[in-house]
């Protein structure tokens, strides 16, 4: 097995501008590997953290160049000279740090420093990432394509987070991508016409930017793009709600056009449900109501995924299990900071018929790795944002990518999720 011969760690832009941190591994065989970590901001409170400098002048307290100054030599130091082995390095890591979430060396250091080293043994292999993760992978994944962004990811008057669009009907990847975009160019016309050019604006995961106060607005407008595109048959709807941050403890309602209990809510969903073709929603509910998640699993027969619900954590799936809560996984690895950790709870998951949705964050970087890794998962989904912005595209252009070097050999998820959900 190789080795690890040089750790470095330096601060790096995502695509807000936003500083992250980048890994840079070297192996014995001279070969060099880097990876980024991703960064939310619709975060949920039981996320692993990300570190940051708060008393630093740069990027107005965001920075990460101090942090690093003090963690980076012991990471390297307890690292430098091992064999590439991603468990180990990741249990180190976690030993390391000491604690669960990560507050000392930071989930931003973890992730990179865990995908780092993920990239350099299947380097060192000679075989692509998802290869080396998994010889038997074969399924790609089918896109949920966010193309409206709103809540925390937009500067508009839109409560929902993001309004998607599954192309279950499409035969490949590259279907997939053609088809979303078509809908994108027809919905950026309808979006035009109705509320002016600056709602072309694109938001942080590369949607557009109207206003559209509720729910069922924003699905009449993508239903319109869908049928002038007469791709009605193959495309479903999705939602994230993100109910996190529409949630008002003090009152229990969630905030929308106007506030909702529980119930409304769940009515609400029921409606979109039987009549809008919506087959997916996210987050439905606040993060610590798992219960409330359970109830709604029993009523709807759609899919139900946990984000900030389930925090990609092996712990918080394993209760959502016991609940019966939900029945997809959203997986964003450095919401549990390390590859190893992240992937338990898909494992998990996915052995009690979840479907597993790996996502991207709102902060995205250049690294592409994520669509690696969802083939490795064979997850039946994979949230990237819109098909526009270099650090969405880089991850759907892997995908065709992968969809090339599989050739005949691959598969495709979305026939089985339209016979499940459609
Ligand atoms: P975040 O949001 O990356 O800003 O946390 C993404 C999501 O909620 O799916
Ligand atoms: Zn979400």
């Amino acid at each position: 097995m190789a080795y690890l011969k040089s750790l470095t760690l330096a601060e790096v832009l995502d695509a807000r501008g936003d500083p992250t941190v980048g890994a840079y591994v070297t192996t014995d065989q001279g070969l060099r590997a880097a990876a980024f970590a991703p960064s939310g901001r619709s975060t949920g409170r039981h996320e692993a953290v990300e570190v940051r400098d708060g008393d630093e002048e740069w990027y107005g307290g965001r920075g990460v160049r101090r942090h690093l100054a003090r963690v980076a030599r012991d990471v390297a130091e307890a690292l430098e000279g091992l064999p590439l082995d991603i468990a180990r390095i990741d249990e180190i890591l976690r030993r390391l740090d000491g604690a669960g979430a990560k507050p000392h060396l930071g989930a931003n250091v973890t992730s990179a420093v865990s995908l780092a080293v993920a990239k350099a043994a299947a380097l060192s292999h000679n075989v692509p990432l998802y290869q080396y993760l998994n010889p038997l992978a074969r399924t790609l994944p089918v896109p949920q394509m966010n193309l409206i962004n709103g809540g925390r990811h937009a500067f508009n008057e839109t409560p929902i987070q993001e309004f998607l669009v599954l192309p279950l009907g499409a035969p490949s990847v590259q279907a997939a991508l053609e088809w979303t975009m078509r809908v994108y160019r027809a919905l950026s016309e309808i979006v035009r016409q109705r509320y002016g050019q600056h709602a072309l604006n694109p938001g942080d995961e590369g949607g557009l930017t109207p206003d559209v106060p509720t729910v069922q607005i924003g699905l009449d407008l993508m239903s319109r793009a869908v049928e002038q595109c007469g791709l009605s048959d193959g495309m479903r709807f999705g939602l994230d709600m993100a109910a996190t941050h529409l949630y008002e403890p003090s009152t229990q309602r969630y905030h929308i056009d106007r506030p909702y209990s529980r119930d409304e809510l769940f009515d609400l969903y029921a409606e979109v449900a039987a009549q809008r073709r919506v087959i997916s929603i996210e987050d439905p509910v606040q993060e610590d109501d798992l219960s409330g998640l359970a109830l709604l699993t029993r009523r709807l027969d759609i899919q139900l995924v946990g984000d900030d619900l389930f925090v990609t954590s092996p712990v918080r799936v394993r209760e959502a299990i016991r609940q019966k809560a939900g029945n997809a996984l959203l997986w964003k690895f450095n919401q549990i900071g390390t590859l190893s950790e992240a992937w338990a709870a898909a494992e998990l998951a996915k052995r009690h018929g979840y479907e597993i949705v790996v996502s991207e964050r709102s902060g995205e970087t250049e690294d592409a790795a994520i669509a690696d890794l969802a083939v490795a998962l064979g997850a039946s989904q994979i949230k990237t944002g819109a098909p526009v912005r270099g650090e969405r595209t880089a991850k759907y252009n892997r995908l065709l990518e992968i969809e090339r070097e599989l050739g005949s050999q691959a598969q495709h998820a979305g026939e089985a999720l339209m016979g499940r959900y459609g």
